[in-house]
């Protein structure tokens, strides 16, 4: 099947940092598919800005060489390639300085959307947002789009939060999460307020318990110096785990619209309880056959800085009192899986004579790989001898059951920056919503650190620490298998 493509407005789309190495990766390949896909005006331009003394023929070759190296099979689509990179352009601009400024200012037309990528430091947001609009390039329609670490705390949060605020509106203001942007993710929403099937069993009255597993087989080498600073509690639990626990876990929004959907996450995020010291492990990977220690990635020999954490939370409302939710994340593991299962309650009586074991249905909704989920059910054991059951799974893979009307799924960056032309905040993180993350997680993050918590060292290629397992064990639960 074709995906209906809907063509955005005629868009300047100013990329700052746009030789770095998230625009290379990411921003521009995704770009490329959308130019292909007929989404892009011929009219719109793409300006990159940053230090780097290139005129525009020169930046066109560099994102040629980075289409080559992390675009898919229509890299090879040379006629589009040539059309799409004569829609780059390139300006050096000096973030702190007066260089550039009006050179872009006459390159930014003035009616069309300006969008505004701080593919940056957050040091520089404020310079960049300030040099905007003293130059009159941006105006009150403008859309500026930034990346995360949003903070590495509250106060830092705050802080930038403030910086913007200054120059930009809320509505003006995109925070990318790219887990948002992930179809499978965009599909849990489908799932739970698509059907009717779901929701009266989605609550404390039949559900048991929710998992969150986001594992990972890299490691953190190449990135060792940011992510010492952070952890995989500032990394992954405070952005991409808690947006997957608010879309799993809130309460159905009047409408998907984008105040509605982040004013319900927001309400789960405050409902969240503090976590007790005892409900929170904490991780770092040993030296395996293939790769190196944690220690010896960061260099630093004594770092307490976790690559896994596994935590157990509870969520103080009436739909979810008393019912668990257990979240784990975590650098070089068995497999690279991301899944949510949902535990539903034991039977509360069987009427089977002799039927002893314990029979459950379990939900779990994979996002990756093999997008798709999964339904443990109940059924009888074929063949003669009486009533005995067995437990089955009811599996799909969401292309398998397509087919041939799978659209391609487009990466989540493409799809974000298309939202931003669009003007559609629904998959972006509101100000307050990022803020009310970090207020629960630095309580824990301060608390592990005033005592002197040192993480636990797990295999390299297992499925984390032994007491991350003892987590569930001690509730009389287990882990799901990690499975890619
Ligand atoms: C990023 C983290 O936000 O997400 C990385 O900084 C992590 O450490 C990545 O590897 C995971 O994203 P994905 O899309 O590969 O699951």
């Amino acid at each position: 099947m074709v995906s209906r493509v809907i063509p955005v407005d005629d868009f300047d789309l100013v990329i700052f940092g746009g030789t770095g190495d998230l625009a290379r990766r990411k921003i521009f390949p995704g770009l490329f598919r959308r130019f292909l896909a007929g989404q892009m005006p011929s009219t719109s331009r793409i300006v990159g800005a940053a230090r780097s003394e290139l005129d525009s023929a020169g930046f066109r070759d560099l994102i040629s060489d980075a289409l080559d190296e992390f675009s898919g099979d229509e890299k090879s689509n040379t006629e589009g390639r040539k059309a799409f990179l004569a829609q780059l352009e390139y300006v050096p601009v000096d973030a702190k300085g007066e260089g550039g400024w009006k050179e872009l200012a006459e390159l930014v037309r003035g009616d069309v959307v300006k969008a505004f990528y701080f593919s940056v430091a957050p040091s520089l947001f404020g310079d960049l947002a300030e040099r905007l609009h003293s130059h009159n390039i941006a105006d009150r329609h403008s859309r500026i789009v930034v990346e995360k670490p949003f903070g590495r705390d509250l106060a830092s949060a705050q802080e930038l939060n403030e910086t913007l605020a200054e120059h930009f509106k809320e509505t003006q203001i995109y925070r990318i999460d790219h887990y948002l942007g992930k179809e499978t993710v965009q599909n849990l929403m489908a799932l739970r307020f698509g059907n009717v099937l779901f929701e009266p069993l989605w609550n404390n009255h039949y559900v048991d318990h929710i998992q969150i597993t986001v594992a990972e087989t890299v490691g953190v080498g190449g990135r060792g110096t940011y992510y010492d600073r952070s952890g995989a509690m500032r990394d992954m639990v405070q952005n991409h785990l808690m947006q997957l626990l608010c879309l799993i876990a809130m309460e159905p929004p009047s409408q998907f619209g984008a105040d509605e959907v982040r004013d319900e996450k927001l309400k789960v995020i405050r409902a969240l309880q503090d976590v007790d010291a005892h409900h929170i492990v904490r991780g770092q990977y040993d030296a395996g056959s293939d790769g190196p220690s944690y220690r010896e990635d960061v260099e630093d020999p004594k770092s307490h800085t976790e690559s896994f954490i596994a935590m157990k939370c509870h969520i103080n409302n009436w739909r979810w009192a008393g019912v668990p939710f257990y979240m784990r994340t975590g650098k070089r593991m068995k497999e690279r899986v991301s899944e949510i299962t949902v535990v539903f309650k034991d039977l509360g009586h069987s009427i089977f004579e002799g039927d002893t074991a314990r029979h459950r249905n379990i939900l779990s909704i994979r996002l990756q790989p093999n997008e798709g989920m999964d339904l443990q059910v109940t059924i009888k054991e074929p063949g003669p001898g009486g009533m005995r059951l067995i437990d089955v799974p009811l599996d799909m893979t969401f292309a398998d059951a397509l087919g041939e009307n799978a659209a391609e799924v487009s990466d989540a960056y493409e799809r974000l920056i298309m939202d931003v032309i669009r003007g559609n905040q629904t998959l972006f993180m509101r100000g307050d919503e990022v803020e009310a993350a970090w207020a629960w997680t630095d309580p824990l993050i301060e608390g592990w650190k005033a005592r002197n918590d040192v993480p636990k060292t797990y295999d390299a290629g297992s499925a984390g620490p032994e007491d991350a397992m003892m987590l569930m064990h001690r509730d009389n639960r287990r882990w799901r298998d990690i499975k890619g």
